[in-house]
């Protein structure tokens, strides 16, 4: 994993934005995109740029179910609100949290992933080590799936609720395997609550104790953390 450590998230949407105008010059054309506060500095700079993706794909790990795409707490609204209204992708895909069959709706993500294999993945980190919605004891080589999001997710996302209550219980989200197929990742981690899931994520064992650390398996990982994030690094 190449490690770059900045000052704090503003430098490091600079260098993740970086990240993905050299992956599209060179061609990617299929962008894996996140959620949560972690993509919000990047999103800003892609909003903000001329970077052409009009002829690109985006699919984005995950949603909640149970909630429509309108809903103002999806991840599709989320997405519409902080990078689609200023960028657009030819398609955008996202996981149906309103879908009424949910066999169905992971055999349909599985086969978009299949048809366009990701180039560039974006990936936040939760502070238990969480990518995507895979929580710790995930398997490494799971597909999309359901999960039920754990008590302590449940508590980190409700900032974005008003109330805990509000926080659906479940979600989609891609599996680790299917993260691990991307051709390129691309994780940022900001803040002194992310030290310990950097530090796991890096150097410590392979273990679905820390879903992170299967990316130490990936031969093309950028991780950018800001000072905090990553402080306890031993080097
Ligand atoms: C979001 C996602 C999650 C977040 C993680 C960190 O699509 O898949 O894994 O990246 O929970 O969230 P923030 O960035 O809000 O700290």
């Amino acid at each position: 994993m190449k490690v770059i450590i900045v000052k704090d998230a503003q430098e490091g949407g600079k260098k993740a934005f970086k990240v993905f105008q050299k992956a599209l010059k060179n061609g990617t054309n299929v962008f894996g995109l996140a959620t949560g506060s972690t993509p919000l500095t990047t999103y800003v700079q892609l909003a903000a740029s001329d970077l052409d993706f009009s002829e690109s794909i985006s699919i984005n790990l995950d949603e909640y179910i149970g909630l429509q795409a309108a809903d103002p707490q999806s991840y599709h609204a989320y997405m519409q609100k902080n990078l689609f209204r200023f960028k657009k992708f030819k398609h955008s895909f996202l996981p149906n949290g309103a879908a009424k069959d949910v066999q169905a709706e992971i055999k349909r993500y599985d086969q978009l992933l299949v048809k366009y294999p990701v180039g560039l993945q974006l990936l936040g980190i939760g502070q238990n080590g969480h990518i995507g919605f895979n929580e710790p004891g995930s398997s490494f080589t799971e597909k999309t799936h359901k999960v039920a999001l754990t008590e302590s997710t449940i508590q980190a996302n409700s900032r974005f609720f008003d109330n805990v209550v509000d926080v659906p219980r479940f979600a989609f989200s891609m599996g680790i395997g299917s993260i691990l197929q991307a051709k390129q990742i691309l994780l940022e981690a900001y803040g002194p609550k992310k030290a310990a899931a950097v530090v796991a994520m890096i150097q410590g064992p392979l273990s679905e104790a820390c879903p992170a650390s299967a990316l130490q398996q990936h031969p093309n990982v950028i991780v950018i953390a800001d000072v905090a994030a990553a402080a306890k690094l031993k080097y």
